[in-house]
């Protein structure tokens, strides 16, 4: 059921303020890129979303893996509140207070040795660095080497980077001098370099590919192949970056330095930045009015960034994604239907067996909406609320679950950092119980794969 209809069919029992609200929201005139929503939050507060049903949720999506440090986190919330009150815009033709400090700190974590350029998402952070590669290589070497499964936004040239070609057809002709290569192999990856090569942009864990970790040794080889062929290496840490693997960058397992890092989601726990980090030399190939935003760096972006590393870095964040990762993970491999659980840190993805998914009559995508939907009371189907119900019986304590599903077979799963043990425990219980559902509605009805709608779909 989409938010409208959920919100139609719950009309009777809500305040005239709710039916004020469905009103509002059957006008909205938003494109449809996003399929229909079905649910609409309105609160959250560390590891917990609430609907505009007062329904609760765990949270175990953070926002596709921006919310590292909860929902509402008190430090981050006090800095963007008082910058607010302050200064929030004035553009990149003047200094801000807090850029500096926010670089220094992202140049620290990195290595240093570098310099940042700030922008506002994931794709702007690697349009940055696809137009530095092509400045610092110079007129006729152009090219980036990218890996089939890959993401890297929906900009033109970072949709073009982006190695699913399904997502390239509606929208040829995209930019010239992209070529994509199997994740891993050493040898497609030096057979596609040619004179007109620039750079080796990739994942250092493909994300929305699945989840899936570099064979051991592979970025290594590519850094030695890089530095042979005097090429850029650019690792996007768009997903990776900030801890959530248990390093501060996912890059950092395997003991390579890059050239080039790009970075945006948990660097604003929720607050719009992005950044792309290089090594001086290659920065200083971008010349005055060579690139620019003009929200990039902004007082508000960055006073929500200073907060965001300050608080990871008192409370050691790397060390407590791998903690709380390793419980998710063991947790996660000692239920039978999960026949792999791949990833790092707080960055997991559970593979669901083919028994488990009856044979393909369930997809991922059902288990993670009838997740969802474990929260929702009333939502037209007994066997759909089975949410946890909490001390005192009551509705309004049913516990729904957010998570997503990065394959047709596999859920992602990237809790906030603050996440419990309690909680990892109760969302990984609502999986086991939403998948029995799910199965037992395949059973009764066997020739038709159902469920409800899917949040399956992220970028
Ligand atoms: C690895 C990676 N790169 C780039 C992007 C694009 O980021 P944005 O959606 O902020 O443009 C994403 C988004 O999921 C991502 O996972």
């Amino acid at each position: 059921m989409d938010v409208k209809t959920q919100h139609t069919a719950a009309v009777g029992a809500v305040s005239p303020a709710k039916a004020a609200e469905v009103a509002a929201l059957e006008r909205c005139p938003i494109m449809g890129s996003y399929g229909a929503p079905s649910v609409m939050f309105v609160k959250g507060q560390g590891s917990r979303l609430w609907d505009s049903f007062g329904r609760q949720y765990l949270d175990f999506l953070s926002g596709l893996a921006v919310t590292s440090l909860g929902h509402a986190h008190p430090q981050v919330a006090q800095a963007i509140a008082e910058q607010a009150a302050k200064l929030s815009h004035v553009s990149n033709l003047f200094a801000t207070e807090h850029n500096g400090d926010v670089a220094l700190a992202i140049d620290r974590l990195l290595g240093g040795g570098g310099q940042v350029f700030f922008c506002n998402s994931g794709a702007e952070a690697n349009e940055a660095a696809i137009k530095l590669a092509r400045r610092w290589a110079g007129h006729g070497r152009f090219g980036v080497i990218c890996a089939f499964r890959s993401f890297h936004g929906r900009t033109l040239a970072t949709l073009r980077a982006t190695g699913q070609p399904e997502k390239h057809e509606p929208f040829v002709p995209l930019p010239e001098g992209f070529r994509h290569v199997p994740y891993g192999d050493l040898e497609e990856l030096e057979r596609a370099a040619d004179e007109t090569t620039a750079a080796v942009l990739l994942e250092p864990i493909l994300g929305e590919g699945g989840v899936l970790e570099p064979p051991a040794g592979f970025l290594q080889a590519v850094r030695e192949f890089c530095d042979e062929r005097q090429l850029l290496l650019i690792f996007d840490e768009v997903q990776t970056g900030f801890a959530r693997t248990g390093n501060w960058f996912a890059h950092q397992y395997d003991g390579v330095q890059p050239d080039v890092v790009t970075m945006a989601k948990a660097l604003g726990n929720g607050m719009p930045i992005g950044a792309c980090w290089a090594r001086a030399e290659v920065a200083a190939a971008f010349r005055p009015g060579d690139h620019a935003t003009t929200f990039g760096g902004q007082p508000l972006a960055t006073a929500a960034a200073k907060a965001v590393l300050a608080v990871m870095e008192e409370m050691d964040a790397p060390a407590v994604a791998r903690q709380k990762g390793a419980l998710l993970r063991d947790k996660l491999e000692s239920f039978e239907a999960v026949s792999q659980v791949r990833g790092r840190g707080l960055l997991l993805a559970s593979e669901l067996s083919p028994e488990a998914l009856c044979e393909g009559k369930i997809t991922a995508a059902q288990v993670a909406a009838r997740c969802l939907q474990a929260g929702q009371e009333g939502s037209g189907q007994d066997k759909a609320g089975q949410g946890r119900v909490g001390q005192n019986g009551t509705s309004e304590e049913r516990l729904g679950l957010v998570v997503n599903a990065v394959t047709p077979t596999a859920i992602r799963w990237a809790p906030p950092l603050v996440v419990s043990e309690d909680e990892i425990t109760q969302a990984v219980e609502l999986f086991q119980t939403a998948l029995k559902v799910e199965q037992e509605l395949a059973a009764a009805s066997p020739a038709s794969p159902s469920g409800p709608a899917s949040p399956g779909q992220s970028n």
